[in-house]
């Protein structure tokens, strides 16, 4: 059975959403990564931050709390407050494009600055006490960038390196580099795992790591994982429910709540092709109430 990791997910996947997906959907999930986690001068975690990696609040999964940022001792101060919530395992953000990150050097915008990215890692590697994974892209606009950014990280003791096979400039939606990963593979000292538009059992069954990690397909079609694991398929409607009822408790009003919610069926439409117009009265509904009429009128058929 091929092993499955949940992609962190910014605004997507927080423990609302992990804690759901585990209860009534797959709990067979290898772990979940958080979206990142953004230290600053003044604080390793906003209150939002830690709230989302507080144990209790992800009951009984495998949770890997992500680090996004180009200062080691930061990355350092942040990985061991996490240690003190029994987190032992960290993972880095060298893949986030979005401009912002990248024109601060950060996430996928090391990749362009091999020598600054070897300091850092010296840096994390030399003090980090958690085990340190990477999450990288191939590189920023050519594949040729990929081998050496590859031979650096073999310098290190990664715990695994889990690789977007995309460059920066392919965004999410550019064409995907299945050879440059399966070229590396075969040399890594540290296992690897294929990550990118992982979309049907089919595309799963292509990969030929032993672990893959999912993201937009469990969005798509939240049963993906089981349907590639050939486990029973979950309980989407308890799922629905759950986040539902889970986010209406955490947030204040209506409006933030039916926004999260239609960003996800903006995903998970794609598995009910026949329902346009249901998912128009999803989108203009105004209250909760009306969402929920427009969202049984698909799951009831
Ligand atoms: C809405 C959204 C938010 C994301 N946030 C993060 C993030 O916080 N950290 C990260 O490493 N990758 C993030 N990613 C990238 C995904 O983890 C994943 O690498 C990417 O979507 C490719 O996998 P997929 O084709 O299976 O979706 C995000 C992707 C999306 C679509």
């Amino acid at each position: 059975m091929k092993k499955i990791y949940i992609a962190p997910m910014e605004g997507v996947t927080g423990h609302i959403f992990r804690r759901a997906y585990h209860r009534h959907i797959n709990q067979e999930i290898e772990k979940y990564f958080t979206p990142f986690i953004s230290p600053n001068k003044n604080q390793c975690m906003s209150n939002r931050e830690k709230k989302d990696i507080l144990p209790e609040d992800n009951p009984g999964m495998r949770i890997v709390p992500q680090i996004l940022t180009k200062d080691a001792e930061r990355f350092v101060d942040t990985a061991k407050e996490l240690m003190n919530y029994g987190y032992k395992e960290i993972n880095l953000n060298l893949g986030c494009p979005s401009a912002t990150v990248v024109s601060k050097k950060k996430g996928a915008g090391m990749l362009g600055e091999l020598s600054m990215l070897e300091r850092f890692l010296d840096k994390i590697y030399d003090t980090c006490p958690a085990s340190v994974s990477i999450k990288t892209r191939l590189g920023i606009e050519r594949e040729e960038e990929w081998w050496p950014l590859f031979q650096l990280f073999c310098k290190f003791p990664l715990a695994e390196l889990i690789v977007h096979v995309r460059l920066l400039q392919d965004f999410y939606s550019g064409p995907v580099r299945p050879h440059c990963f399966y070229e590396a593979m075969s040399q890594a000292p540290f296992s690897m795992i294929y990550n990118g538009d992982i979309f049907s059992v089919e595309d799963a069954e292509g990969v030929e790591t032993e672990t893959i990690m999912l993201g937009r397909g469990i969005l798509r079609n939240p049963m993906l994982s089981c349907e590639i694991q050939g486990i029973k398929e979950g309980d989407l409607r308890g799922f629905h429910e759950q986040l539902l009822q889970d986010y209406r408790n955490e947030m204040s009003g209506e409006t933030p709540t039916l926004h999260k919610m239609k960003e996800l069926w903006s995903h998970l439409i794609t598995s009910f092709p026949d329902a346009t117009k249901e998912y128009k009265a999803i989108r203009k509904s105004k209250t909760i109430a009306e969402y929920e009429v427009a969202v049984s009128r698909i799951l009831d058929s």
